[in-house]
């Protein structure tokens, strides 16, 4: 496994919209591995596909981790689908490792349903709520080049984009 450089805003690839993966090569399973060491390491809870610079609609997450604890449990979800949302809803608030030290609270439904396909290739359903929905819901979102400072104002968003930009500059991620 090796860690892989993640890319931060205002990178255009954040924006884009990752492919359907058809079949599950060797290459897919390297890069599911890849990605698991690397939100581990970095430390997060969440990595999709686009931060590492590909398009393909893969994300990785495992909202119980904490750094420093051994036990850990991965879950990869290939082409994920949100088949079922509530209408209740929860605020959160929210950061990105591609949005590095940035955090602001985001409405999104308490409780969403999820189909993927895991790595086995079987389809799987997931549903989570709080925590586990907004976390399923941010990274369902980078793939569909959506950020969660898109759902602030013009003017936070501006702010937020600005210091990352100061950040990058002052101090940059080698
Ligand atoms: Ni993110």
């Amino acid at each position: 496994m090796s860690r892989l450089p993640i890319i931060v805003v205002p990178h255009p690839i954040l924006k884009e919209i990752a492919k359907p993966i058809e079949t599950i090569t060797d290459a897919i399973k390297q890069q599911a591995a890849d990605m698991i060491e690397t939100m581990y390491d970095a430390p997060g809870i969440g990595l999709a596909a686009n931060q590492v610079g590909k398009l393909n609609r893969i994300f990785v997450m495992d909202t119980n981790y904490r750094k420093n604890d051994e036990s850990r449990d991965a879950k990869v979800l290939i082409n994920p689908e949100i088949v079922w949302r509530s209408e209740e809803m929860s605020v959160m608030e929210e950061g990105c490792l591609s949005i590095p030290q940035q955090f602001a609270e985001v409405e999104r439904p308490r409780t969403v349903r999820v189909k993927y396909i895991d790595l086995s290739g079987q389809v799987q359903e997931m549903e989570g709520s709080d925590l586990v929905s907004h976390c399923l819901q941010h990274e369902l979102d980078h793939l569909n080049g959506v950020l969660f400072i898109d759902y602030l104002s013009r003017l936070k968003r501006n702010m937020i984009l600005r210091k990352v930009d100061k950040m990058m500059k002052d101090s940059p991620v080698l």
